[in-house]
């Protein structure tokens, strides 16, 4: 059975914070967040807004593309480090919020690789036979665990949320090729964040200190990581397919820092005009990033019938994977 995906969708907060802003409330400007990262502006969730909110409006529009009722659908995975609730899982308020009566529903903790962990689940579930349509989404408010006044971390992320509709389809063309994921717990102190787990519950102090809830990040040491393990996982998507980078329309990356994308494709021998970039738009939103440039590069119109994308993600754990689709 083969995989294709058949809608896209995605869902930002109306709340853009500026580099121009930020330079009002922490020690920074707009020329080093500029030259060090691309970003020039984040999407910020008001109250009242959580990410089961963007996760269910991203869906919708995906769903509405692929003209498939919620009800159809067998499976809702979504990728997240920010989740509405410990627990229940945020795909089960989804699921509650679309209608989406008949799906087994659950959460994905990956990091920034958790969109492309769940489309490598969602594979093997369809070719397998257990499922026939599946809502595969990245939903993230990185913005409710930053610390507003470490300058080294609170200009990096953004919030938002972007799905895919994947169903079993005859076709053997226009499907999705491969997913590779991978994993080296050994560096799982570089990137994570410290406090409300079992290490360090909420429930051991009255007043939990604030900066355990923060997150933790060594920004060079996964600077470094993150270029390595991308090439690693794109190579390999690459080798299973027998294609070479020349084969590549679109390399869709992990949108964390424009140095980390650039020096990416500069090792893989990817120009720029086959590189999505939106994250001087967004910042990083974390499992969220690939799906929102997905569904941008669909809208407009620039995955061609035939066209082949290589997605490519890294993150905390680490994490890090690739899929290759033919669109
Ligand atoms: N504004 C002004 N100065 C700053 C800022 C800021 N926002 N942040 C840090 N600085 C300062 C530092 O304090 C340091 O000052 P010092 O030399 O006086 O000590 C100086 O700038 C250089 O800091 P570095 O950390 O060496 O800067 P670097 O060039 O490495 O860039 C960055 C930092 C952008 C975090 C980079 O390491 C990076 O992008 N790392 C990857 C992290 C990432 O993307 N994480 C996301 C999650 S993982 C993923 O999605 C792949």
């Amino acid at each position: 059975m083969n995989v294709r995906i058949t809608g896209t969708g995605s869902a930002l907060p109306g709340k853009i914070l500026t580099n121009a802003e930020l330079e009002k409330s922490v020690d920074t400007t707009d020329e080093w967040i500029t030259t060090r990262t691309g970003i020039k502006e984040r999407r910020i969730a008001a109250d009242g807004e959580y990410t089961s909110t963007f996760a269910a409006e991203a869906s919708r529009r995906a769903l509405a593309m692929a003209g498939v009722p919620p009800e159809e659908i067998d499976l809702i995975i979504i990728g997240t480090v920010t989740p509405d609730f410990p627990f229940p899982s945020t795909a089960c308020i989804v699921q509650d919020l679309l209608g989406a009566t008949n799906a087994t529903a659950f959460d994905l903790s990956a990091a920034c690789s958790g969109f492309l962990y769940g489309l490598s689940i969602a594979e093997k579930y369809i070719r397998s036979g257990a499922a026939r349509k599946i809502l595969v989404v990245g939903a993230e408010i990185l913005s409710r665990i930053v610390d507003w006044q470490d300058r080294n971390t609170c200009v990096l992320f953004g919030d938002g949320a972007g799905a895919v509709v994947l169903e079993a389809s005859e076709e053997a063309d226009h499907s999705l090729l491969s997913t590779h994921t991978f994993s080296n717990g050994a560096h799982w102190n570089l990137l994570f964040q410290q406090g409300s787990g079992s290490r360090n519950p909420a429930t051991a102090s009255r007043t939990i200190d604030e900066r355990l809830i923060y997150l933790n990040m060594e920004g060079n040491d996964v600077f470094k990581h993150a270029v390595r393990g991308m090439e690693e996982a794109a190579v390999r998507a690459l080798n299973a397919n027998g294609l070479s980078p020349a084969d590549i329309s679109l390399l869709i990356p992990h949108q964390a820092n424009r140095r980390i994308i650039d020096a990416t494709a500069k090792r893989l021998g990817i120009g720029s005009e086959r590189l999505f970039i939106n994250l001087h738009r967004y910042g990083n939103t974390s499992s969220a990033s690939i799906p929102i440039a997905l569904d941008e590069a669909n809208h407009l119109g620039i995955l061609k019938p035939d066209s082949k994308l290589l997605l490519v993600a890294f993150g905390g754990g680490f994490t890090y994977a690739s899929a290759l689709i033919k669109w």
